[in-house]
């Protein structure tokens, strides 16, 4: 058994619809691609309906189920209230709305113009309350269950220079993950988070660190277990949250990052760059034999 394969059985999602926003590329499109293998029918948006149509056609060819492509920019209230109806409409209920779409400009703060900012926080933090609180009004007025799985990251509680924004963004998402997952208990609807450490993607990485820059920064130095993550990691772990196996697991956040973001956290763990020889010589001088 490899950490690079499907970890559910493969009904383990049969019946269930799943909203992927920003699920046309990159971590959306992988963790949906694992949920219509289990057989989920999807609906996967993102601002651009032709890359969508070509990411359904791809995933239906090889995976089968339905993928309904719908075009919705999450910051547009009136596109995301249509884009609910369109996906009810093709597929009946939503059961689970994943929400995966963001932004993110690596930047000194003090570069970005106001509207740099905003469009970050409006991505992030306002896209997915509002995908949220339409999903979430519409099931408790059906008195439906559902299952909201929101992807933050470990800079939601950290912090971090660079990507400012984007940090108090996903704080907010994590706040309202945890708030709505006591609130919503009642009428049958978790909240749960993923905090995704460094996964290769094409559009992210080479947007984020164009360039040399991703070699000068290797992300995976930075990950005590020496790598970056698979994809299928990640997608073995949101298709458990988004499956009833997790029934019990409710506000939780679950980090996948091989360790990254304690060991910047840890006070010592720098100390990992002394070569044994040094610890050698420390212990000789405290009278110990190697
Ligand atoms: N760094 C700093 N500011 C930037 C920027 C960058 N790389 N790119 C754009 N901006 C600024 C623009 O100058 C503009 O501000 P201004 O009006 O004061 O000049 C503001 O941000 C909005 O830019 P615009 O291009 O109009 O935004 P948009 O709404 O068309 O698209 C995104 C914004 C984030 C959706 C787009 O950049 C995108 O698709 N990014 C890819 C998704 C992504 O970032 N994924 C990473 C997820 S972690």
């Amino acid at each position: 058994m490899k950490f690079t394969e499907g970890m559910l059985r493969d009904d383990a999602l049969k019946g269930k619809n799943i909203l992927v926003t920003g699920g046309g590329t990159g971590l959306g499109r992988s963790m949906g691609e694992y949920f219509l293998s289990l057989g989920a029918n999807l609906v996967i948006t993102s601002r651009k309906l032709d890359v969508l149509e070509e990411t359904a056609k791809e995933m239906m060819a090889i995976k089968g189920g339905k993928v309904i492509p719908v075009a919705c920019d999450v910051r547009e209230i009136a596109q995301v209230e249509a884009m609910w109806e369109k996906a009810k409409s093709e597929l009946g209920q939503i059961h689970v709305v994943l929400n995966n779409a963001a932004g993110n400009f690596i930047s000194p703060t003090e570069r970005l113009s106001t509207n740099a900012f905003n469009t970050v926080l409006d991505i992030v933090l306002k896209g997915t309350s509002q995908v949220t609180l339409t999903a979430g009004k519409d099931w408790i007025a059906q008195k439906q269950p559902g299952n909201f799985l929101n992807i933050v990251t470990t800079y939601a509680w950290t912090g971090s220079g660079y990507v400012v924004p984007s940090a108090a963004a996903k704080a907010g998402v994590l706040a309202l993950t945890r708030s709505l997952a006591v609130e919503w208990a009642k009428y049958g609807i978790r909240s749960n988070a993923i905090a995704p450490g460094p996964f290769p993607t094409e559009g992210a990485w080479s947007r984020l660190l164009p360039g040399d820059l991703v070699k000068k920064f290797d992300p995976a130095r930075k990950v005590p277990v020496g790598r970056v993550g698979e994809h299928q990691e990640l997608a073995n772990l949101a298709a458990y949250l988004v499956s009833d196996f997790s029934a019990y697991v409710n506000g939780e956040v679950i980090t996948i990052d091989g360790g990254e973001w304690l060991k910047g956290a840890g006070e010592f763990n720098n100390l990992d760059q002394i070569p044994q020889e040094m610890w050698d010589m420390m212990e000789a001088s405290r009278g110990k034999k190697p």
